[in-house]
C-alpha cells in the first residue's frame, strides 16, 4: 500500500498478533491517512477465533445448551434428545460445522452416546469438528463417537485451562461445548467461556436435571451477567445469543484519529 501510493486507508480491526499485527501504525510512520473501526463488530464476529487464540492463547469457547421453559437439560431419567424442534436442531448442527472442534463431557458420552458429527438430515456436512471428551472415566470402546470422521481427542482430565491451552497448540481456532450441564457449568466457573448459546423450547420438564449447575455464584451480587446479542426464533423455539457482559466492548480496536469508535 505504501509502495502503491494509496493515501487512506479504512479499516475494521487491529490485528493482535505479535508478528502479524503493526500493519496501522506501519502505514501512519509512512504518512497514510489510516482509521480503523469500519464495521468492527462484524468484522470481530468474523474472526474471534482468530483474534481470541492471539489474545488468550486459547480457542474461542462457544458453550451451548437445549432447555426447557424451566430451564432443565434433561427429563427425569436423563433422557434429553429432541427437548428442540428441527429447526433448533439444524441451526446447531450448522454451527458444529462452523467450529473446529466439539467438547462434551463423559456424563453425556455415557448417557446419549452422542455421534458429535454436524449433519443435513442423514447427510454429514462437508467441514466436521474434531470431537473432544473431557473427563477421567472412560468412554466404551464402542462408543459411537469412535466412528467419527475425525479421530477424537480424549483428555482424561478435569483441568479445563490445560486442556484449552492444547487445544490451542493443536491450532484449534474454536471450541463448541455442547454439554452436559457439569462440563457447561465448569467452562463458565473457569471463566473460558465468550459465547452462550441457550436454545429455549416451549416444554416443561420440572424435575432437577437443571441446564447449569455450580458456576460459582453464591449469592446474587455474583451472578453472571450476560448481554444477549441477538433472540432468534427457531420455529417454536428461541435461541438467546449472549456474551459474558463483560466482554462488552469490542477489544482493541485502534481509535480513529478522525472520529470516535462507536
Ligand atoms: N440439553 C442439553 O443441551 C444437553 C446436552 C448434553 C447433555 N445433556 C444431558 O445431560 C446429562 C448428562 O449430564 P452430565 O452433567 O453428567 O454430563 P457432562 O457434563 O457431559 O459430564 C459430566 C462429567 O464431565 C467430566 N468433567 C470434565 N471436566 C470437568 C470439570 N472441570 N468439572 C466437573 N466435571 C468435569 C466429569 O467426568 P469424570 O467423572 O469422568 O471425570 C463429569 O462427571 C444427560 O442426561 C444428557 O442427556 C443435555
Amino acid at each position: 500500500l505504501i509502495e502503491a501510493g494509496v493515501s487512506r486507508v479504512v479499516y475494521a480491526l487491529d490485528d493482535p498478533g505479535a508478528t502479524s499485527g503493526g500493519g496501522a501504525e506501519r502505514l501512519r510512520d509512512a504518512g497514510v491517512s489510516v482509521e480503523a473501526g469500519e464495521q468492527a463488530d462484524a468484522a470481530h464476529a468474523l474472526i474471534d477465533g482468530w483474534l481470541t487464540a492471539q489474545r488468550l492463547g486459547r480457542p474461542h469457547i462457544t458453550v451451548k445448551w437445549a432447555q426447557s421453559l424451566d430451564g432443565r437439560a434433561a427429563a427425569a431419567d436423563g433422557t434429553s434428545q429432541w427437548i428442540t424442534g428441527p429447526a433448533a436442531r439444524a441451526d446447531v448442527h450448522r454451527r458444529r460445522s462452523a467450529s473446529d472442534a466439539i467438547a462434551v463431557g463423559t456424563g453425556t458420552v455415557l448417557a446419549d452416546d452422542p455421534a458429535l458429527t454436524a449433519r443435513d438430515g442423514d447427510e454429514l456436512l462437508p467441514d466436521q469438528p474434531t470431537p473432544v471428551i473431557i473427563g477421567t472415566r472412560s468412554t466404551p470402546a464402542d462408543a459411537a463417537v469412535h466412528r467419527h470422521p475425525h479421530t477424537p481427542l480424549f483428555y482424561e482430565t478435569r483441568d479445563l485451562s490445560a486442556i484449552v491451552a492444547d487445544l490451542h497448540a493443536r491450532g484449534i481456532q474454536s471450541l463448541f461445548v455442547e454439554g452436559g450441564p457439569t462440563l457447561a457449568s465448569a467452562f463458565l466457573a473457569a471463566g473460558l467461556v465468550d459465547r452462550v448459546l441457550a436454545y429455549i423450547a416451549p416444554v416443561l420438564l420440572g424435575g432437577d436435571r437443571v441446564a447449569l449447575t455450580d458456576i460459582g455464584v453464591a449469592t446474587i451480587d455474583d451472578a453472571t451477567r450476560l448481554v444477549v446479542d441477538e433472540w432468534v426464533p427457531l420455529g417454536a423455539d428461541l435461541l438467546a445469543i449472549a456474551r459474558p457482559a463483560a466482554d462488552t466492548d469490542p477489544p482493541h480496536i485502534a481509535p480513529s484519529p478522525n472520529e470516535g469508535v462507536a
